[in-house]
């Protein structure tokens, strides 16, 4: 289906001015911003959008309140992009935008979006770390890092919490009619999911542990574990809330730190995720391993 990764997140919240603010301490580009609404990106420019809760142009929500109204997948050909469209059609209304985007919901009522995608390529420099008789920086220093703002490089994943009866067709619909791979699927909790063109563990989580139909939170990979730690005091200093203390997941791997984020649901840098591709065998667990929550209330 050639789905490579989520393109674009659509929010539809109560407090523009509030939620600006927060993007922007967050460390993602403005790309602009006024009274109707703003318009953020990562630097592999994949935009987060915010509009009025009211706004007439924006998809029915899947609950009350300021949340997630669109989740739109970059696709990597226009001829991929009819594809899809064709595949969905076949059992829902799609409706093509004048820009070419397709728009439709999914099994769940979550309004899905589908674009060929745009991305800019990053220019960086692997991390480099020194450690015992393993040493890459020699006779080297380190740059002042304690000044550098954490910026996002990219929406890693989003997930949405469901009812469990669901979750069959809920997943169904992204395995078999769009080409994600499932990773890790866990019988009590939910089913981690890549994208086709991805070899992240998951850009897509349905957590079937929900009493309704509601967004959990977005991800924004960055290079390291100081970049978290930097992201995330420069928001507790601005009095933005925690909402998960860092740690490292143990599905995914990934490093994290989780925030409130006044736009709907939770927001979470990462870093160091595990990564597959389709040679990997999918893991089915009854129960999900413990999260590695580390007790971090200095900086938390
Ligand atoms: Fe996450």
């Amino acid at each position: 289906m050639g789905i490579n990764r989520v393109e674009s997140l659509v929010y539809g919240v109560d407090d523009i001015e509030k939620c600006t603010r927060f993007l922007d301490d967050w460390g993602l580009e403005k790309r602009d911003s006024g009274k109707s609404g703003a318009t953020f990106a990562t630097l592999e420019n994949q935009t987060f959008i915010v509009k009025d809760i009211n706004d007439a142009s924006l998809p029915q929500p899947c609950e009350d309140g300021p949340t997630v109204r669109e989740v739109v997948w970059g696709v990597d050909s226009q001829a991929s992009l009819e594809v899809i469209g064709a595949e969905l059609a076949k059992d829902r209304d799609v409706t093509e935008a004048v820009d070419g985007s397709l728009h439709c919901y999914d099994e769940l009522g979550i309004g899905i979006g589908f674009q060929v995608e745009d991305v800019v390529e990053i220019e960086e420099e692997a991390p480099v770390l020194n450690f015992n008789r393993f040493v890459p920086r020699l006779n080297e220093t380190i740059e002042k890092t304690q000044e550098i703002r954490t910026r996002p490089y990219r929406i890693g994943h989003v997930v949405y919490n469901f009812p469990k009866e669901f979750r069959e067709k809920a997943v169904n619909f992204y395995t078999e009619r769009l080409g994600f791979r499932i990773t890790d699927a866990v019988t009590n909790m939910g089913d981690f999911m890549q994208c086709e063109g991805s070899t992240y563990h998951h850009n897509w989580f349905l957590s079937h542990r929900g009493n309704r139909v509601m967004f959990n939170h977005v991800a924004f990979e960055v290079k390291d574990l100081e970049q978290i730690i930097l992201g995330g005091k420069y928001m507790r200093e601005r009095d933005w809330d925690t909402s998960r203390n860092p740690g490292r997941h143990n599905l995914g791997s990934n490093l994290h730190w989780y925030f409130k984020c006044p736009c709907g649901g939770e927001i979470e840098y990462f870093s160091d995720m595990d990564r597959m591709d389709e040679n990997w065998q999918t893991r089915y667990w009854d129960e999900p391993p413990v999260i590695n929550f580390w007790k971090a209330d200095v900086i938390s």
